[in-house]
């Protein structure tokens, strides 16, 4: 029997994809934030969340549902979202490399920040790696800007050999760090997310309302 091409496994709508879209979901996506939810326990009522790398929307709908009309959620992607947020979710078109005007500082200090950002990828699986660090570097950053003290990271991350580096950068500003490989992670990605617990800050000083 011929084996199936990458491809083809990316295209055939698994189990994940047929339950995302009959719950409302717009990608398979929203299993994998739900299972890290579930392990790490990251979203609760009230909590003010930045999603990057949002489109088409289902962890900004899961996670405006996790935070309730309390919350804020405030969600960013180059590309639109195909879905409406609620009214205490905002959506921005706009580069994370690129915020202007900090545009994301709008619901800051944040409880978490999320980022499921992800490059096009081409095929040249070293190059793609490396577009990928730099995309959870950038997040990394910008969670280290606007995380209050106590707050919660989740980053995407392509698996090679940069990903020592990201997690070693991760455990310099959070009190612990793991990683989680979702079930509903496909079986031919090599993909991964890394995870920040109890954000101490850049330069190990307390931030957060008044800090
Ligand atoms: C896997 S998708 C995210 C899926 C989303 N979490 C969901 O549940 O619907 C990755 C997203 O990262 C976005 N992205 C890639 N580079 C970006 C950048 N520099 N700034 C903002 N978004 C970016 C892409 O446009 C794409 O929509």
């Amino acid at each position: 029997m011929p084996r199936k091409s990458p491809d083809a496994t990316y295209r055939k709508p698994d189990r994940f994809t047929r339950d995302a879209k009959k719950a409302g979901y717009p990608a398979r996506s929203v299993y994998k934030l739900e299972e890290i939810d579930r392990r790490a326990r990251i979203l609760r009522p009230g909590m003010h969340v930045l999603d990057l790398g949002a489109a088409p929307g289902s962890w900004a709908m899961y996670a405006a549902q996790k935070i309730g009309k309390n919350g804020k959620l405030l969600a960013i992607d180059l590309n639109p979202l195909e879905i409406a947020l609620p009214p205490h979710g905002t959506f921005v078109q706009a580069d994370a490399f690129d915020l202007a005007s900090n545009i994301h500082e709008a619901y800051a200090p944040y409880d978490v920040v999320l980022s499921d950002m992800a490059p096009k990828t081409t095929g040249n699986r070293l190059g793609d790696q490396t577009r990928s660090y730099e995309l959870y570097m950038r997040a990394l950053e910008v969670a280290a800007e606007v995380l209050k003290k106590g707050g919660s990271f989740v980053g995407k991350i392509f698996m090679g050999e940069d990903l020592p580096l990201a997690r070693a950068e991760t455990r310099k500003i959070f009190e612990e760090e793991r990683l989680i490989r979702p079930e509903g992670t496909r079986s031919v990605s090599y993909e991964i997310f890394v995870i920040g617990l109890r954000f101490r800050s850049r330069d190990g000083r307390a931030r957060g309302k008044g800090a």
